[in-house]
């Protein structure tokens, strides 16, 4: 029998790594063009942790947690995300009353039913604003969020942007929607019956049919946030309204428990019925529930998966590539020293060794195959006249005999 991967936890190979590498070095260019630094936390941290960030109401820690007992009987678990721990980290290096700019990336683990666009095991890059309170850290978030979505060439993505107010607003509108629903409890079903005994505001986005009827009447969360929340949300629509397409959705609730504030997702039709492929928001108290000092945070993710899978063309890529071809298995040392010394002298070429006895023909091929630009041949003619053969794999093919000297001095300059 032979093993397969866990269901949900594809492998991916070269090939699909190609536009991965792109995906990365955008994100890497716009995080520099902001000033932001990378921070790496572990894959693994105590259960607790998501416990008490991520949220008992929500799916995540529910259902989707890979948690288990290590050697000495303690909870672990694979992160599900990236925020807690990072928080976890600046409040375990004592520096919650400094400002970070923050980016980190990696795989993020969730025991989901997979289906297109939802992986067991999947990839975020991530952004955490920390210290900065609530105003200018927005607009500047948005900005970036725009920034990547035009650097990565998505089209006909939507921003949508919601407010959950601060602490005390939030929790004045989850008791009016639990006081509201009260009397109705018996049409809900017992999944909205447990998010409106633990975090209600999650009722926002039920898929039941009989709890979108009685949404209807429910209280609004605009009568409960402040005026200064809701310019905020008005003034960030309105600001970025000719650079995106961005619209305010009151029903955005977002599926972790610690947001306050703005909160965002950017989707796509594209996608199906996993549409999100970025998602954040503010999250000032996360830091005081994880045992810390007070800090503000604001930041999001995007999905990589997603992300790749919306991505148009691929780029060519920009380094040129060059075969060497050696034919016979005398010459095997030889091309061991010229491939060193060819490297020392142009780094920036792709040079691959062919490290094979086949015929010259059949490595001709797999030089196509692979994108090569160049090959340089060694065979038993050039082995005699002590000349290497230097051929132009493009469509014109040109060929011509060369010298080491003149070899080193073409490569270096190509
Ligand atoms: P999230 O909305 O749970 O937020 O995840 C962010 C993105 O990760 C989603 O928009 C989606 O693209 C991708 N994603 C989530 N689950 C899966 C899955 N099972 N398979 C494939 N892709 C998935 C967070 O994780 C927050 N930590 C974001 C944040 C940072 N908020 C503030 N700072």
């Amino acid at each position: 029998m032979k093993i397969q991967s866990l269901r949900g936890m594809p492998d991916l190979f070269p090939d699909d790594l190609k536009k991965w590498h792109m995906l990365e070095k955008k994100l890497y260019q716009a995080f520099d063009a902001f000033n932001i630094q990378e921070i790496r936390t572990p894959i693994l941290e105590s259960t607790e942790l998501f416990d008490r960030s991520v949220g008992n109401s929500s799916d995540i820690v529910n259902k989707e947690l890979y948690s288990f007992l290590d050697r000495n009987q303690e909870s672990i678990s694979l992160r599900p995300e990236g925020s807690a721990s990072v928080i976890r980290a600046i409040i375990q290096k004592k520096q919650e009353h400094e400002k970070h700019k923050l980016w980190y990336q990696g795989p993020m683990f969730r025991y989901e039913r997979p289906q297109k666009g939802r992986f067991r095991q999947f990839h975020q890059v991530g952004i955490e604003y920390l210290g900065y309170e609530e105003g200018l850290s927005e607009y500047e978030i948005i900005a970036l969020v725009i920034k990547i979505i035009d650097r990565l060439g998505i089209s006909g993505s939507t921003l949508k942007i919601n407010h959950l107010g601060d602490k005390v607003s939030k929790e004045n509108f989850c008791q009016a929607l639990q006081n509201f629903f009260k009397p109705h409890l018996s049409k809900l079903h017992k999944k909205d019956i447990f998010r409106l005994n633990t975090n209600p505001l999650r009722i926002l986005d039920s898929k039941e049919n009989s709890t979108q009827v009685l949404l209807k009447d429910a209280p609004n969360f605009e009568d409960f946030i402040s005026d200064k929340s809701k310019a905020l949300l008005q003034h960030i629509s309105q600001h970025f309204s000719d650079q995106c397409n961005i619209n305010i959705d009151s029903s955005l609730v977002r599926g972790l428990d610690y947001y306050t504030g703005l909160v965002f997702e950017v989707v796509s039709d594209e996608l199906g019925a996993q549409d999100a492929f970025l998602g954040g928001g503010r999250y000032d108290n996360l830091s005081e529930e994880l045992g810390g000092k007070s800090m503000h945070a604001l930041g999001f993710a995007i999905g990589l998966e997603r992300v790749i899978s919306l991505m148009q063309s691929e780029e060519s890529n920009l380094r040129k590539k060059v075969a060497l071809i050696i034919v016979d298995e005398q010459d095997h040392e030889k091309t061991y020293k010229i491939a060193h010394d060819l490297r020392a002298a142009n780094f920036d070429i792709t040079l691959d060794a062919f490290l094979s006895n086949s015929s010259l023909k059949s490595q001709l091929r797999r030089a196509n195959n692979t994108q090569c630009d160049f090959a340089i041949i060694i065979g038993s003619q050039e082995r005699d006249t002590d000349q290497f053969t230097w051929k132009d794999l493009s469509e014109k093919g040109d060929q011509k005999s060369l010298s080491f000297q003149e070899l080193m001095t073409l490569y270096k300059n190509l």
